[in-house]
């Protein structure tokens, strides 16, 4: 890790994230303007955040107030989020920022260095229940030509992560060299360094997929689910529990927690051929922050940091967290016959999930 010095664990609670932006703006050429528009996304985290815990208190209830460019839900908070990140981001010399309630990216000054795609608030169906939702990150280098700026590979990202707004307001973090979560520091009004080097296990006991979607699935979905669910009596040969927060933030928090696996796949309901997630401001970086803790992210059939995006608002199915099970459900997506092998005597044998 190159930007690490020594003692870096006795810096929790400690480290601060502008100190530890300082440090990183020596590292790179574009390192100055990455740290600058993490700055300013996080002075913005802290104002949404306060927003969020004020809820109908600060007429910021969740309430829908239409639908958004590409045919989602929007709600109030949404709409504030994307505002107060613009605003924010707004003072800095960016090439061009894409977010998820525009219909097209801006082009905000041909000199900039860097450009911005965000998720404002991902997993805002959660709003109104108090459960945590978050805002996504993904910089990447300003091209010569910035009509291409959100086309680039996912492994052309700078920096990536995302904020969630749970019972700790936390900023995961990864510069291109680990992945580091901030807590803020409410009293304080300042995020500290609260974990270092997040690493995800190689194997993992919780799956999360919305199994309502379950007779929509394509073959290798179901086949990789019914074996986490026969558990110790499959070929898994272990136990699952499983967990489905309905946004992404939470459920990539948890996996950086406590390993994990999380699909949202593609299935044949209208609309859903790549899946729901977008790939620019959601997929890319988390698929960008999974595999700096040492994950894997993939679409079941290629790496998603691999991929490059034709259209701003493109879905891809996703599947990541512990490479093992993101592997074994790669495995599944390539071999036909592996899926028919590996579904056929389960199904005989105990007679679940007929299909
Ligand atoms: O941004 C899309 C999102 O809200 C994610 O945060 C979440 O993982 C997913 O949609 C939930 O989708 P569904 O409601 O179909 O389960
Ligand atoms: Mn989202």
């Amino acid at each position: 890790m190159r930007h690490r010095q020594r003692g870096w664990t006795q810096m929790i609670g400690q480290l601060r994230l502008d100190d530890h932006l300082q440090r990183y703006t020596e590292t790179a050429p574009h390192a100055l303007a990455v740290a600058a528009a993490v700055d300013a996304i996080a002075t913005a985290a802290i104002e949404i955040a306060g927003l969020i815990a004020s809820g109908d208190l600060a007429d910021a209830s969740g309430l829908t107030t239409g639908r958004n460019s590409d045919g989602d839900l929007q709600r109030d908070l949404d709409v504030h989020a994307d505002a107060i990140l613009r605003r924010c981001l707004g003072r800095l010399p960016i090439a061009a920022l894409a977010s998820e309630e525009m219909r097209e990216a801006q082009i905000v000054d041909r000199h900039g260095r860097i450009c911005i795609a965000i998720d404002p608030l991902d997993g805002s169906s959660n709003i109104d229940i108090n459960m945590t939702v978050g805002t996504i990150f993904s910089i990447l280098p300003a091209p010569d030509d910035l009509s291409l700026a959100f086309q680039q590979r996912g492994s052309a990202q700078l920096a990536a992560g995302f904020v969630t707004y749970g019972p700790q307001t936390s900023l995961v973090l990864t510069l291109g060299d680990g992945v580091d979560i901030f807590t803020l520091d409410r009293k304080a009004g300042c995020f500290r360094l609260a974990r270092s080097a997040v690493q995800i296990s190689e194997t993992c006991e919780e799956f999360a997929i919305n199994a309502s979607n379950r007779r929509h699935w394509d073959p290798p979905v179901r086949a990789f689910i019914d074996e986490c669910l026969a558990g110790v009596e499959g070929p898994a040969n272990h136990d699952f529990n499983m967990r489905w927060i309905g946004s992404l933030v939470a459920e990539a928090y948890r996996i950086l927690t406590r390993g994990g696996v999380f699909l949202y796949p593609s299935d044949a309901r209208p609309g859903y051929g790549d899946g729901r997630l977008r790939l620019v401001y959601e997929a890319h970086p988390m698929a960008m922050i999974i595999e700096q803790a040492g994950g894997s992210a993939s679409t079941g059939r290629e790496r998603v940091l691999e991929l490059s995006a034709q259209s701003l608002h493109q879905r891809v199915p996703l599947i990541m967290g512990s490479s093992n099970e993101v592997r074994r459900a790669e495995e599944l997506h390539c071999d036909p016959l592996l899926v028919a092998s590996v579904s056929a005597p389960l199904f005989a044998r105990r007679g679940f999930f007929r299909l």
